[in-house]
């Protein structure tokens, strides 16, 4: 039986994330409560807490953990208590954040086993990156293979920022579904990018990059995803594409750099089934909810091929109490390459 209260991180003054004790959130239809052993920050946590509504909202989105309890009108067999699960929640909207002992999650939209073999703090980040992964590979790349029908002639594909979070689940996808995969990183990150599937990697930072990539591929790319989507990428990205153009995955909304270049926009909260107001306005729908549960499923499916790693954890101290710590660090830029985790257990104070 899960406590009625708990220690999560919340949104103080000014976005500043605080650790205070808060109910248990209740459990609806359709949902599981989980109890959370490790969570992973993204950059939309610190941004979420910005907003005015925010405030005293339990953040985070990306957690792994067990199954506590199951709500009611969880079709049978979708999961079972005790099962270990991943995935990711809306954070600093409400009650329901990662970022605590506890969390109230769907039980079928964004939440999916956990990959045989890894550990909690590694599949704490799979949520909002690899689920973005799917969204760009599938649904803005429409005519590309996946991991579970590999191409047999290598396409190639830019992953501009291959070193974020979306750019190595994005990488390893490309690789097992047989492209050509040219990323950009900066210098230190290259040997690992290597090791993770990337065939070819340039510094975003020299100016000539986009001409670069462009002449590598002999004018042929026409498919990039765009991990950044801001500052010099939808330039650099344009420059790489082929001169009839090409289709960009962003994941923050551009106007397309030039003609002929389509630029497709994705957003993960889509997968969380479930209305949303504010900056984005989602309307949950019988078909989005479908393709939720279709795209939880091929995630699952080409993680169970055991051939994607998670990328490496930066494991903040003191677990809960670490956010704030951890929102400066990334809003200082120093995330390169590594998930901020937190494991729940090293809070301090925390009851067994
Ligand atoms: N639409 C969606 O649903 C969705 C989902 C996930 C994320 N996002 C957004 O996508 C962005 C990336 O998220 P993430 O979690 O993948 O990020 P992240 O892991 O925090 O990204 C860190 C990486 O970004 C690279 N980077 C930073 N600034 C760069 C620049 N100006 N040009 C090129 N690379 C740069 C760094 O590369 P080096 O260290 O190698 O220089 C670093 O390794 C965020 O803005 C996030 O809010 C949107």
């Amino acid at each position: 039986m899960a406590p009625i209260k708990q220690q999560a991180s919340v949104v103080g003054e000014n976005g500043t994330a605080v650790l205070a004790e808060v109910d248990v959130p209740k459990l609806g239809p359709g949902q599981i409560l989980v109890k959370v052993v490790a969570a992973a920050q993204n950059p939309s946590d610190w941004k979420a807490a910005q907003s005015i509504t925010a405030h005293g909202a339990t953040i985070g989105l990306d957690y792994a953990g067990i199954v506590e309890e199951i709500g009611s009108d969880v079709p049978a067999g979708v999961r079972y208590l005790g099962e270990k699960v991943c995935g990711f929640v809306r954070g600093a909207a409400g009650a329901h954040g990662a970022f605590a002992e506890y969390l109230v999650a769907s039980a079928q939209y964004a939440t999916i086993p956990i990959p045989n073999g890894w550990s909690f703090e590694d599949a704490a980040q799979i949520g909002v990156a690899a689920f973005t992964t799917v969204q760009a590979m599938t649904e803005s790349l429409t005519d590309l293979p996946t991991p579970l029908a590999p191409a047999t002639t290598p396409t190639p594909l830019l992953v501009y920022g291959g070193s974020s979070s979306v750019g190595f689940y994005t990488i390893q996808w490309a690789k097992l579904a047989g492209l050509h995969v040219i990323a950009t990183a900066s210098k230190h990150n290259h040997d690992i990018l290597k090791r993770y599937g990337a065939d070819e990697v340039y510094d975003y930072r020299d100016p000539d990059v986009g001409a670069k990539i462009r002449a590598a591929t002999q004018g042929r790319l026409r498919h990039a995803v765009d991990t950044i989507s801001e500052a010099q990428s939808p330039r650099i990205v344009s420059e790489a594409l082929s001169e009839e153009g090409g289709t960009v995955a962003q994941i923050l909304r551009y106007d397309s750099p030039r003609p002929g270049v389509e630029v497709k926009f994705s957003l993960a909260y889509y997968f969380l089934g479930q209305d949303m107001v504010g900056k984005y306005v989602i309307k949950a729908t019988p078909e989005t909810r479908a393709n939720s549960i279709k795209q939880g499923k091929l995630l699952s499916d080409i993680l169970a091929l055991g051939k994607i790693r998670p990328m490496p954890t930066l494991i903040f101290p003191k677990g809960l109490a670490s956010v704030q710590e951890g929102f400066e660090f990334m809003k200082a830029g120093k995330v390169s390459g590594q998930k901020i985790t937190y494991r729940i257990a090293d809070t301090p104070g925390l009851k067994a």
